[in-house]
């Protein structure tokens, strides 16, 4: 545990900077329970993965390829784990992975959008979308919607987001250029997608309002995972160093995903960022709803032609 996991007091919720996933579901059964988690094979989805299923719940995991996720998925003890694949940046792999899951016949009591890529050096494109915003926010969306149907009638949509969100342009997502082709930073980028997270968050809680259905977005920490991989060696070796004193571990990185996924406390909030397994504050601009259902309009647009 970092020295900062040591100092840092608990919030509201009883949790905190320093719990785990564990922490958060313990004495608490999730037999009966299905969730759906994206990037099952490494990081926060892997310990999630692992944790929902200690529980007792049927855990859904998908990666990018299905031997991955298969993999992944005979790694847990307790419930129940089916591998699938779902490459985010192939809109032909989320729809067979939505087939898969309505053809499985489950109703989801949570989605937890997990996976995700972060700050590539060049810029890269899919479908003429930045290919961080086409993985982290297009196909996640492809994936919800495709799913809502088959989403319980107190089912979660958990949208793992970053602080970094603070890092995307002033209009939060400049949606004249959403290949960023006028420029391009790796850090605007990612944290233009982490945005979207949050923004799409938002805009799905406005389509599930009247029912018990909610959706929120998450700050996990910061943990060193293999998220890092397009980081530069300088920001990669202060990390490690600062690994002891301020950096999450992967057991308490899971822990604000499992627990907006699945704790009763959480039950009815929708629309909100936690961070620690508690209410937090994002971007002033990250509460638009106008520009919500912009960015909702434009990715609408973006799945229907691809
Ligand atoms: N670690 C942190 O400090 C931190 C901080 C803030 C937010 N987050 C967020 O937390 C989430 C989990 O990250 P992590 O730290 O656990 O990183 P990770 O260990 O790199 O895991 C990311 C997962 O996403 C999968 N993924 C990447 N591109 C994909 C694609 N195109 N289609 C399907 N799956 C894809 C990866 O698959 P492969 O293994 O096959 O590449 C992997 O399973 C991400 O959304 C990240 O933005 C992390």
């Amino acid at each position: 545990m970092s020295l900062l996991a040591r100092l840092k007091k608990n919030g509201p919720s009883g949790f905190g900077y320093g719990s785990t996933a564990e922490d958060v579901t313990a004495g608490r059964s999730l037999a009966g329970k299905t969730y759906l988690v994206t990037g099952c094979n490494s990081g926060l989805g892997l310990e999630s993965l692992r944790v929902l299923a200690l529980r007792g719940a049927h855990v859904i995991g998908t990666a990018r390829t299905v031997e991955k996720a298969l993999v992944a998925c005979a790694s847990v003890t307790g419930g129940q784990a089916t591998g699938l694949a779902c490459e985010l940046a192939d809109p032909s792999s989320v729809r067979a992975c939505v087939d898969a899951v309505i053809g499985g016949g489950a109703r989801l009591d949570g989605i937890l959008c997990n996976a995700g890529i972060m700050a590539l050096p060049r810029r890269e494109l899919a479908y003429g979308v930045e290919l961080q915003l086409f993985t982290n926010h297009v196909g996640h969306f492809l994936l919800v919607t495709g799913l809502l149907d088959h989403l319980a009638e107190d089912g979660r949509v958990v949208m793992t987001s970053s602080d970094a969100h603070r890092a995307a342009p002033g209009v939060g997502v400049d949606l004249d250029d959403l290949a960023c082709a006028r420029s391009y930073s790796a850090w605007r980028a990612y944290g233009q997608s982490k945005i979207a997270n949050i923004l799409f968050a938002r805009g799905l809680t406005r389509r599930l309002a009247g029912g018990q259905r909610t959706a929120n977005a998450v700050h996990p920490g910061v943990i060193a995972t293999n998220l890092g991989r397009h980081m530069n060696p300088l920001m990669r070796a202060g990390l490690a160093v600062g690994k002891p004193l301020f950096l999450k571990t992967a057991e308490q990185g899971a822990a604000t995903q499992v627990y907006v996924a699945t704790h009763p406390g959480v039950a009815g909030v929708s629309g909100e960022y936690f961070a620690d397994c508690n209410v937090a504050r994002a971007r002033a601009v990250a509460y638009d709803d106008d520009l919500a259902e912009r960015l909702w309009s434009a990715t609408e647009a973006i799945v229907a032609r691809i």
